[in-house]
């Protein structure tokens, strides 16, 4: 049985890209002083939570997501105390921390790998997948080959600097397949948990955990792979059964297996999550079709059991921004359905604000048309938005060139701006128990075209009855009991009979069922 830390219950995640957020060095990167320093902001927004993208020792070919040291801030971004110091600063104002951890692959330029290539047997020799032969290439895998001394083709989990660790395969069928109990596969798992301690020790609440469900291979029903995470997931609960694990992993009856707490809704792969965000005609752009994102969220929900622990993003640093998509207000009417979901919310930063997605930028660290939603958060109306006092050609990222980009500081006091929309939903989402991570969703209108998304989100006490209509077109909901108390409302009033709701085209509306 799995401890939950309660705290994830109820929270509300801000991502951030160390990289862009706040560069206090005036050096033109964001560093981890400058998160320490927004705490407030985080704070003020209502966000409980922060999942920070990878901030260790790395050679930056994927952003970080090539680890070369797992146990070092990067020093671009400080040190080692610095995000202790971060820890403990947050942890002040009730917000948790979670790092993430990259367990699947590491850069070619760690350690590990540097004597993995070596001819001569070594304690690193079984640490990655390698074939036999040169001349043999990893079936399935994308391969470093030609680099080392050994003889051998290395497999690679994504770009081609970073070697797939050895957690073995589910059904080995070439002899240099190794299982997963091999001495080299457990030499592997156990040097993971190594760094998940290290960091857990020093006051980290948890992991966001890269590609989670792809370390054990040949493993297509995700056996393996849940095997490999509740064995870790032991070793939590012996050493630290308050570490909070969210998954990167896109299949929630395996992850929540596995012992996580909270699965991502991908947005590749058959969540159809773009169909509300991201696609020519997206749901929340007025046009589109919920329809199939319904039928795909309600199956996932309904084989994990019902529990509500699927989080939807926002965005994030590897796909285009939300406000590229979706314009106006109807950015309010996503956050009115992204913070009454179950399972935490995730905001990435600057998607309070409307940030857009800057195009035409070339590739940085990796991220190739994931770089234009990666550019520096923009606090106030000073250079460089306030992200940095570096010279502009200094900076990691320019900064959205647009002259009326929004900013953090000019939305503050402004009660019609996005800023102030999501901090109200954020507000309304932690008073009511109902539209929290635990609380029940039966949908009520799956948001087919012309129709809006409608659902009832309910708890012990209380049932809450959700519509959001980016369409132009009203809506005759009929309700299973009468409508009380109106908990939310945006874009128009609904009209309400005692076994009804209207809900107005382009609005948003909460209310209470008794
Ligand atoms: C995940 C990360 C992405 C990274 C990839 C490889 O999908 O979110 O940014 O490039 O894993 O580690």
């Amino acid at each position: 049985m799995n401890k939950r830390p309660e705290w994830l219950d109820n929270a509300v995640f801000y991502e951030i890209y160390p990289q862009t957020f706040r560069d206090t060095d005036g050096d033109g990167i964001g560093n981890i002083n400058g998160i320490t320093e927004k705490l407030p902001y985080i704070k003020e927004l209502g966000c409980t939570a922060i999942w920070i993208n990878p901030c260790f020792d790395s050679p930056f070919g994927d952003a970080g997501y090539d680890v070369r040291d797992y146990l070092k801030v990067a020093p671009r971004y400080g040190t080692n105390d610095d995000l202790v110091r971060l820890f403990e600063e947050a942890h002040k104002l009730d917000i948790h921390i979670l790092l993430d951890l990259v367990p699947g692959h590491t850069s070619w330029e760690h350690p590990w790998f540097k004597e993995s290539m070596k001819a001569e047997r070594n304690e690193y020799t079984d640490r990655y997948i390698w074939t036999d032969s040169i001349w043999e290439s990893p079936e399935g895998y994308g391969s470093l080959r030609g680099i080392s001394e050994r003889d051998g083709s290395c497999a690679v989990n994504f770009f081609t600097h970073q070697p797939a660790l050895n957690y073995g395969f589910y059904k080995p069928d070439r002899p240099w397949q190794q299982a997963m109990d091999s001495e080299g596969a457990l030499a592997t798992r156990e040097a993971m948990k190594n760094v998940m301690r290290f960091w857990l020790s020093k006051g980290c609440d948890g992991f966001r955990v890269d590609m989670a469900g792809t370390l054990v291979k040949n493993d297509d029903d995700g056996k393996g792979n849940v095997a490999l995470w509740q064995d870790i997931r032991a070793f939590l609960d012996k050493e630290f059964p308050e570490a909070a694990m969210v998954s990167e992993w896109g299949e929630p009856r395996q992850s929540l297996a596995g012992g996580f707490h909270m699965d991502f809704l991908l947005h590749f792969g058959e969540s159809h999550y773009n169909d509300l965000f991201r696609c020519e005609k997206p749901f929340f752009g007025g046009s589109g079709d919920a329809s199939a994102f319904v039928a795909k969220y309600t199956d996932s929900y309904e084989r994990s059991g019902r529990k509500g622990l699927i989080c939807i993003p926002s965005g994030n640093h590897d796909m285009d921004r939300l406000a590229y998509h979706i314009h106006g207000d109807n950015r309010k009417l996503a956050f009115a359905f992204l913070l009454s979901m179950p399972g935490a919310p995730y905001i990435y930063y600057g998607d309070e604000i409307g940030m857009n997605y800057v195009e035409g930028l070339v590739s940085k660290e990796g991220g190739y048309g994931r770089t234009g939603s990666r550019t520096p958060m923009q606090w106030d109306g000073s250079a460089n938005a306030g992200f940095s006092t570096a010279p502009a050609e200094k900076l990691y990222l320019p900064t959205d060139p647009d002259a009326d980009r929004p900013t953090a500081e000019a939305q503050l006091n402004d009660e019609n701006s996005l800023r102030s929309e999501v901090k109200k939903l954020i507000g309304i989402r932690k008073a009511h128990k109902a539209l929290q991570s635990l609380g029940d969703i039966e949908f009520v209108c799956d948001g087919a075209p012309g129709k809006p998304l409608a659902y009832i989100r309910s708890s012990e006490n209380e049932r809450i009855f959700v519509a959001v209509n980016p369409t132009d077109i009203p809506a005759k909901l009929t309700v299973d009991a009468k409508p009380g108390e109106k908990v939310y409302s945006f874009g128009g009033e609904p009209e309400i009979t005692p076994d009804s709701i209207t809900v107005q085209g382009g609005s948003a509306v909460f209310v209470k069922l008794a």
